[in-house]
């Protein structure tokens, strides 16, 4: 059984203007969306303890368990934010520093918006845009969550911090909100520190990969992040930059 959210010290912590904790919701993401469009206060932090459609990229489903930590935040966006290869590098960011924070592990950023722990999918984020102006950055990690209920699939590629501390989501989505906090004040001010810590958490650097951009597929070799936050593949002597995708780690090339 896991403990409920503190609602008052989540208020004392930053991106959280305004604040909903639901029982059960279709999805975060949709909820944040629908508080653009009534003009809430932004930032503004939607959590839920269920989802009962909760989205991933593309056309994938969120699969979560009783334990996970889902939510999403609306944000207004500035100019920097509007660099979404960068602002997924953040949020990504804030996950990988809140894990550092609360369980002492270093988790790696699987481009463009996974985490990985140990070569296992930790969290994902799914930004959307409601609408110009604003922007809604979902996350799921696996907290205090178990996997054996999920698809075989999932059991095999993802992993939850339950199995590596005692991490709780109050602890993780506290030190989530700072740090993410921190990311996007770096990425408003261009600071290269950004890009430094994304640079030394990429988990396909010197991996051979393949990437699938729509109908576009590249083999190569991982080769780091542009300054926009594209993703860098090697092909011999040539740097291809790819803006969008989902991202396959090859055994052999
Ligand atoms: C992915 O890995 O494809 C992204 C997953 C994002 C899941 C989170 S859970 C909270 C928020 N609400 C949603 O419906 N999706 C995101």
């Amino acid at each position: 059984m896991t403990r409920a959210f503190d609602a008052e010290a989540l208020r004392q912590c930053p991106l959280t203007e305004t604040l909903e904790i639901h029982e059960t919701i279709g999805s975060t993401n949709d909820r944040a969306k629908e508080l653009v469009a009534a003009g809430a206060k932004l930032p503004a932090l939607v959590l839920a303890e269920n989802q009962t459609a909760g989205r991933g990229r593309g056309d994938h489903r969120w699969w979560a368990s009783n334990g996970a930590l889902t939510f999403s935040l609306a944000l207004e966006t500035t100019t920097a934010y509007a660099k979404q290869g960068l602002l997924a590098l953040a949020a990504g960011l804030g996950v990988t520093d809140a894990v550092k924070a609360t369980c002492h592990e270093a988790p790696q950023l699987k481009w463009p918006n996974d985490v990985l722990l140990q070569a296992k999918k930790l969290a994902g984020v799914l930004i959307e845009s409601p609408r110009p102006g604003s922007l809604v950055v979902g996350v799921g990690v696996n907290v205090e969550n178990r996997l054996d209920g999920a698809p075989a699939e999932i059991q095999q590629r993802a992993c939850s911090l339950v199995d590596h501390g005692k991490a709780t989501r109050q602890a993780l989505l506290q030190a989530f909100l700072a740090a993410f906090n921190q990311r996007l004040s770096e990425l408003e001010s261009s600071d290269p520190q950004l890009l430094a810590a994304a640079r030394s958490a990429d988990a396909l650097r010197g991996k051979s990969i393949e990437v699938l951009d729509g109908n576009q597929t590249y083999r190569g070799i991982g080769a780091g992040f542009a300054d926009d936050g594209a993703l860098l593949v090697q092909q011999g002597s040539t740097t291809i930059r790819v803006q969008a995708g989902s991202v396959r780690l090859c055994q052999t090339l």
